[in-house]
């Protein structure tokens, strides 16, 4: 069966994830009539949409037979491909970081960062992740009673954490806020670079190639830098790392800073938005972790669960393969649809609740083998510290004023949550 027109021209509508409602539904619609089917929406080729928790996992179990790096990591239109093509010497890409590598490339290059995202050494940045998270309170404190949670502490905290990481200095923390919310809002008038409704594939394309170019300047002189200076930063490892015995590739090591760079806070900041949009209009959630600071993992996991900030990626099929009892064929391209898996019936009871206590939580918002997030620890790890210190201090919340997500089919989260808020 395939997918009916208005069900796959939602799925790839980035003003339907802003809506919330709209992808929600046509997600709920396909998990229960067709799970896994074919969308064709206008100026795309076909690709299977996997909605369902088991059969996602089923397919990133086997990074073999479904590649990343063979067609567009993210869905893309016919024209759209085609110029990024032409750009790119005949690849989908225009970066080239984990996400767009298979094997033996991704795991070498995995390798080379892996150890700086274990547990046993994030937790070296406990005291200062401690200390950013206490100033971003005293911060939000220093307003009053209200503030837009979103803009002025879930996206700086997160930005201002992994800056540190990488080696970026505060200074340039804005510019890199903004280059972040131009690529991952390209569609969102509000935040990409144009500051229009994007609707032309040219100047899609354009807009973003020339954030990218943007990126690539400022950690091209940061590469430099730390090829003369090597620090005890994650520059330094990506400047002066070595893939069998060679320095890392010109693009492979920018795309190496512009993964970290931006998917590095960007999620982090839509899901402490996303859980505090949902505290604030469920009191009682709020009220559970307030007198329980031991449900804080449980706050974290449901948040994860609730905002699932990356929306898809795409797989494509290396051979001929079943899946769910449909036939695959080698070259097919299939979407991933983590929000849907977020909420498959058939693993969360009641998954349209936000329940700070449900207990399993294995959602899939961090994906799944061997390109797992890479990033999954220091995100839970500041999550925990923010929301420590955050109900050490804060009463109650309240709404005040109409929350908004940004508009992207990609990566997205609320931009704005403005609450009210009473101290101690
Ligand atoms: C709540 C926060 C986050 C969410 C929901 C999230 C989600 C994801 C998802 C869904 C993937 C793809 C997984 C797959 O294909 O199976 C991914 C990959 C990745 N994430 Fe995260 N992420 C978060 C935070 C972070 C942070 C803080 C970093 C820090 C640098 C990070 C770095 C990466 C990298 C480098 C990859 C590529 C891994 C690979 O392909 O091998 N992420 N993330």
């Amino acid at each position: 069966m395939k997918i009916p027109q208005d069900v796959a021209q939602t799925i790839v509508d980035p003003f339907a994830y802003a809506d919330g409602k709209r992808v929600d539904d046509a997600f709920a619609w396909l998990r229960k009539e067709a799970p896994l089917a074919q969308a064709q929406p206008e100026g795309f080729d076909p690709f299977w949409v996997v909605t369902r928790h088991a059969d996602i996992l089923e397919v990133e179990r086997q990074n073999e037979l479904f590649h990343n790096g063979d067609r567009s990591t993210v869905v893309t239109t016919i024209e759209a491909d085609r110029k990024v093509r032409e750009m790119m010497g005949g690849s989908p890409h225009l970066v080239r970081s984990l996400v767009q590598m298979d094997n033996p490339d991704h795991m070498a290059y995995r390798r080379l960062t892996q150890g700086s995202f274990v547990p046993q050494n994030l937790r070296k940045l406990e005291e200062r992740i401690r200390e950013i998270a206490v100033g971003f309170l005293d911060r939000m404190a220093a307003q009053g009673d209200k503030c837009d949670f979103a803009r002025d502490v879930a996206f700086l905290y997160p930005l201002h954490v992994v800056m540190e990481v990488i080696g970026v200095p505060e200074t340039d923390e804005p510019r890199m806020l903004k280059l972040t919310q131009e690529l991952f809002g390209s569609a969102d008038p509000d935040l990409n670079r144009t500051g229009t409704d994007i609707v032309d594939t040219d100047a899609g394309v354009d807009t973003i190639q020339s954030v990218v170019m943007d990126f690539m300047m400022y950690f091209n002189a940061m590469t430099e830098d730390r090829r003369a200076n090597p620090r005890d930063d994650l520059a330094s490892v990506i400047a002066n790392g070595t893939i069998n015995g060679e320095p890392l590739g010109h693009l492979e090591a920018m795309s190496y800073y512009i993964i970290a760079a931006t998917a590095g806070h960007d999620t982090t900041s839509s899901t402490t938005a996303a859980a505090m949009w949902a505290m604030a209009e469920n009191p009682e959630q709020f009220a559970k972790v307030k007198a329980d600071p031991g449900l804080i993992p449980g706050l974290i996991e449901e948040s994860i669960r609730w905002a699932t900030p990356v929306k898809h990626f795409m797989r494509t099929a290396t051979a001929d393969a079943e899946l769910a009892g449909q036939k695959i064929a080698k070259g097919d391209w299939l979407f991933l649809s983590y929000p849907s898996g977020n909420r498959d019936e058939a693993v969360f009871k009641d998954p349209f609740e936000f329940d700070v206590e449900r207990t399993p939580n294995k959602h899939v918002a961090f994906g799944y083998g061997a390109h797992v997030c890479l990033g999954q620890h220091l995100a839970r790890m500041e999550m925990r510290i923010l929301w420590e210190e955050f109900f050490k201090r804060v009463a109650s919340v309240e709404m005040n004023g109409e929350p908004k997500r940004m508009a992207a089919s990609f990566v997205c989260g609320p931009k704005s949550v403005p609450i009210r808020f009473k101290l101690h």
